[in-house]
């Protein structure tokens, strides 16, 4: 995606937000336009508390002067804005290509809204051409990544599942301390079903499917920028 419909479905998603909103802050390079956005805005006198979903976020919103807060403090937001790797028409969404999905899904929970911020290549008609992050723990490693084997072939993936790697090759840490599988589903035809089982396995902390938590999306064209919501 050009970082220009990047710019251009942040800039659209700005109509979102009111001066005194407190609002989760996306992880990704999508997010990051939005995050520049409100950092000229509160330059200029716009007041908002903000949440970030990632360390990343946080060093950015903080060297912009975007004030930030915990959900220990202040306990929902208005609005969270956010990037996606996937959107179905459903508001379905994968996340975690930016490896931020356990704190994003603990935002936009915690949002009383959450709009989704991408290019119309992410709208897809069904789920699961991009792989699936699952973020684990480091403890029993190996037996959790057989039980997400399980699921993959319980629901037919068609592809196989990957841990997250550095460009150094060493393994990928969130910024909860855990590790990140991909796992290729090729087509997920059951999205609750697998969202469940996943979670049913005991060293899984989350995965990237977000089920009923956005309700509307910015999708940026060559032709302008369609707002979706249901
Ligand atoms: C990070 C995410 C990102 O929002 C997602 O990967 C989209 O990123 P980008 O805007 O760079 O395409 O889920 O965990």
């Amino acid at each position: 995606m050009s970082e220009d419909l990047k710019r251009k479905a942040a800039e659209a998603a700005m109509g979102e937000v009111r001066s005194g909103m407190r609002i989760g802050l996306g992880t990704g390079s999508t997010a990051k336009h939005f995050v520049d956005l409100l950092g000229a805005e509160v330059a200029k006198g716009f007041e908002c508390l903000c949440v970030p979903t990632s360390e990343v976020t946080a060093a950015q919103a903080k060297s912009l002067s975007i004030p930030l807060t915990t959900l220990e403090e202040i306990d929902s937001l208005d609005v969270t804005i956010d990037g996606a790797d996937e959107i179905d028409a459903q508001f379905r969404l994968i996340k975690g290509g930016g490896g931020a999905l356990l704190r994003e899904k603990i935002v936009a929970a915690a949002s009383a809204k959450m709009v989704v911020i991408a290019d119309e290549s992410k709208l897809v008609e069904t789920l699961g051409a991009y792989p699936l992050p699952i973020e684990i723990n480091l403890f029993g490693q190996a037996a959790t990544e057989r039980a997400i084997l399980q699921v993959m072939n319980a629901h037919g993936a068609q592809g196989g599942k990957t841990l997250r790697r550095k460009a150094d090759g060493e393994p990928y840490f969130t910024d909860g301390g855990h590790l990140i599988i991909d796992a290729s589903f090729g087509r997920i035809s059951d999205a609750e079903a697998i969202s469940r089982a996943l979670l049913d396995i005991p060293g899984v902390v989350q995965h990237g499917l977000f089920i009923g938590l956005c309700s509307e999306a910015y999708l940026a064209t060559a032709s302008g920028t369609l707002k979706l919501s249901d």
